[in-house]
Formats: structure tokens, sequence, C-alpha cells
């Protein structure tokens, strides 16, 4: 069986749903339930033995272990993060806390628990580590695409924390052996995502009639990947991926912010269309994120030639999958608007002056 730690946020979610969906390999998902954490987004595995939940925090080192000692992992898939770039710039405490000092404590358990393997499941273990293209910091317009070797630069609270677990790991293995394979992947978009990220805020707040806040000129370039394809490219990783390595998974699908939402937008306008208008009319310029990124952008050739790996969904196909995804889950969207979300949207966006 596989450890997965995040796996009731947004992509873990969707990883665990993909993988018992190809293989009856059980799943133990472990994962603290904070905010972001949802389980709504694994209620279609209701009732099904291959998936156990357990919640609890990576922090906790002794219960990692113990889970890790019952369990038996073959592999531990590593997705728990505290991953918002806004809630950090408010407070990266929470970062720092899960994404660094938790990280050490799931690395400290995971060498523990694979010293003490036998052979031949010590050889077969890897620690899956999760990772984003944000490490790599900023590109101008000019710049090539991040590659594996690219310094790191990371220019916010958030991806500062994330870069810090990437040299835990990295040092895990340098120093310990401990098989591990790192991926940094670019924005992932598709269904259960939380609606405080770009592409699902616009979707709901359209819907709402809400402004629709682009953040200064919203020319700030995005690297889109459709979240069944990061799945696909984690599994292709820990099936194939060389250990130590780090493997930079994206879309070759550069969008400027305003170009996605002019794009949902105009979805919408198709499938569900207002009474007036357009949708676009709703596009409200808001001051600037602080230390904005301008541009990312993924080189995922090493992904490619070494294990086969390529995004197979376009833009435009799942963009549309996307948006049909919201339309059919009002359910889900009400739930997650709770009491908590509204206070992040008033915290966050009543703040930002119109500048355009
Ligand atoms: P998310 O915020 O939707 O989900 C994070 C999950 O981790 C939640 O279920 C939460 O409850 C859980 N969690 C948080 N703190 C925890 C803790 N201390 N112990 C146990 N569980 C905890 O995040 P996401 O967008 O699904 O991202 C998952 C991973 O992928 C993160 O590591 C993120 O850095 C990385 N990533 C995200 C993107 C993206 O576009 N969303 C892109 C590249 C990489
Ligand atoms: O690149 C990978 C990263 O992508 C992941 O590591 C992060 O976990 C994930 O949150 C995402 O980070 P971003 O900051 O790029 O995503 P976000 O959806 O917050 O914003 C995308 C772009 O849209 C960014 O340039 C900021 C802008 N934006 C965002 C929001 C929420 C707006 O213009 N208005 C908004 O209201």
């Amino acid at each position: 069986m596989i450890f997965v730690t995040g796996g009731a946020g947004f992509i873990g979610a969707n990883f665990v749903l993909d993988w018992l969906a190809q293989s009856d390999e059980p799943v133990i998902n472990f994962d603290k339930l904070t905010y972001a954490g949802n389980l709504n987004n694994l209620a279609s595995l209701k009732g099904d033995a291959r998936h156990i939940f357990v919640q609890g925090d990576i922090n906790y080192g002794e219960k990692v272990a113990a889970l890790l000692a019952q369990y038996q992992p073959r592999a531990i898939l590593h997705f728990a993060a505290e991953s918002h770039v806004d809630r950090s710039i408010h407070g990266p405490a929470a970062f720092v806390n899960t994404n660094i000092n938790g990280t050490f404590s799931l690395l400290e358990a995971s060498k523990v628990y694979w010293q003490n393997l036998p052979e031949p499941q010590k050889s077969a273990f890897r620690f899956l580590h999760v990772s984003t293209d944000e490490v790599y910091g900023t590109l101008s317009a000019e710049d090539p695409p991040f590659s594996e070797t690219t310094a790191y630069a990371p220019n916010s609270p958030y991806s500062a924390s994330k870069a810090a677990s990437d040299h835990l790991v990295r040092a895990y293995h340098h120093t310990y052996g401990l098989p591990t394979l790192t991926t940094n992947c670019s924005n992932n978009y598709g269904g259960y995502h939380f609606p405080e990220k770009l592409i699902p805020l616009m979707i709901t707040n359209a819907r709402s009639g809400k402004d629709l806040p682009v953040y200064g000129d919203g020319m700030q370039v995005r690297d889109w990947l459709y979240v069944n394809d990061h799945c696909s490219a984690i599994r292709r990783v820990l099936e194939g991926g060389r250990i130590g390595e780090t493997y930079n998974v994206g879309g070759w699908n550069e969008q400027s912010n305003l170009s996605v939402v002019h794009i949902l937008c105009d979805l919408l306008d198709q499938l569900q269309p207002k009474a007036n208008g357009s949708y676009r009319d709703q596009i409200k310029h808001v001051t600037d994120r602080p230390g904005h990124d301008r541009r990312y952008a993924i080189d995922a050739r090493k992904i490619e030639k070494e294990l086969g790996w390529k995004p197979t969904e376009t833009f435009e196909t799942g963009l549309r999958k996307t948006v049909a995804w919201y339309l059919a889950n009002d359910e889900w969207v009400s739930q997650v608007q709770s009491g908590d979300y509204l206070k992040w949207v008033s915290l966050q966006y009543n703040k930002n002056a119109e500048v355009a």
C-alpha cells in the first residue's frame, strides 16, 4: 500500500481518486483537515476498504511512525502543505510549521521506518515529495523556462517554505540514503480546487455576480496544468524516477492571468449565459499581491525524455471540464464557502482598492 499525506486537499484528493480508479493498491490517507482539507472530496470512496483515512498532523511524528509500522507502506507521497501564497503573506507561521517543520518530522519518521525495513522492501521503498515551481522564483518575459538546474530563488513565505522542504528532502537522500524523489510542478487546475485560488475563485465569483479581482495589470504569467496530468506525472515518477532526482512537471501552457479570466468568462457566457451582458463586465483590477512573481514557466523535457510523460489535456479541454465540474457541483461549492472562507475573503479582498 501507499501512504499519502494531504490526500483530502485539492491535488491529494484528485491523486487518491485517480489512484484507486486505476489500481487496487490501498491508500492510507493522512491529513490534518485544515480549512483546505475536505472529506467531501473523497465522498465517492465512502465504504471503500482500499481507502483508509486517518486525521492527523505531519508534525506528530509518533503518530506517523505508528501508522508506518502498522501498515508497512511501500511508498510515502507527501502532498500535505499550506499552499496559498496570499495566506502566506498574511500569516507565514503556519507555512513554516507545516511545510518546513512538518516535512522534517515526516522525513525523520520515514527515515527510521525505512532503515528498519528488511530487503527487498527497503530497496523498493520511495519517499516522493510533491513540490512547486515557485521555488525557482520569477522569470522575465525573455528568460528560458525553469529547468531542474535553475537556482532556487523563492520570493514568498510560501515558496521559501517549500524550498526549505525540498532542501531537507535532498539532504535526507544525500546524508542518510533515503530513497527520495521530488517533483516541482506548475499551477494546477481542475475539480475540487478550493475557491481561494485564481481559477475556482473566478468561476464561483462570476456565478454569484461578484467582482472578478485581477491583481495589478493581470499580465503575470503562469504555466497551467490539468490536475489529472499532474497525478499521472507523479505516478510515472514513483514507478520509474531515478532515486535522489528532481523532475519538473508543467503544461507547456503559459497564460497571462487576464487571458485565463477572459477564457473563463467566455466559457461561462456559453454554458450559463447571464440575462444581460458578459461575465467579463465583472472584471475588476485590484491592488497587486506584494512581491508578486511575474512569470513562471516549466521546462518539462527531463520527465518526458526519461519517463515518457507528457500532459494529455489541452487548456481548452481542461478548462471546459473544470467549468463544467463547478456548474455540476454547487453543493460542494456552498459547503466550502463556510464561515472560515468568508473571513478569508473579507481579509484578502476588502483591503484591495480598485485601481483601474
Ligand atoms: P491544498 O491546500 O488544497 O491541500 C493541502 C492538504 O494538506 C489539505 O488537505 C490539508 O488539510 C493538508 N494539510 C495541511 N497541513 C497539514 C499538516 N500539518 N498535516 C497533515 N495534513 C496537512 O494544497 P494542494 O493545492 O492540493 O497542493 C498539494 C501539494 O502540491 C502541496 O505540497 C503544494 O505545495 C503542491 N503544489 C501545488 C500546486 C497547485 O497548483 N495547487 C502546484 C504545484 C505543487
Ligand atoms: O506555481 C505553482 C503554485 O501555483 C503552487 O505551488 C501554489 O500552491 C498554488 O497556489 C499556485 O500559486 P499561485 O500564486 O500562482 O496561484 P493563485 O491561484 O493564488 O494565483 C494565480 C495567479 O493569479 C497569480 O499571478 C495571482 C493571480 N490572482 C490570484 C487570485 C487569488 C489574481 O489576480 N487574483 C486573485 O484573486
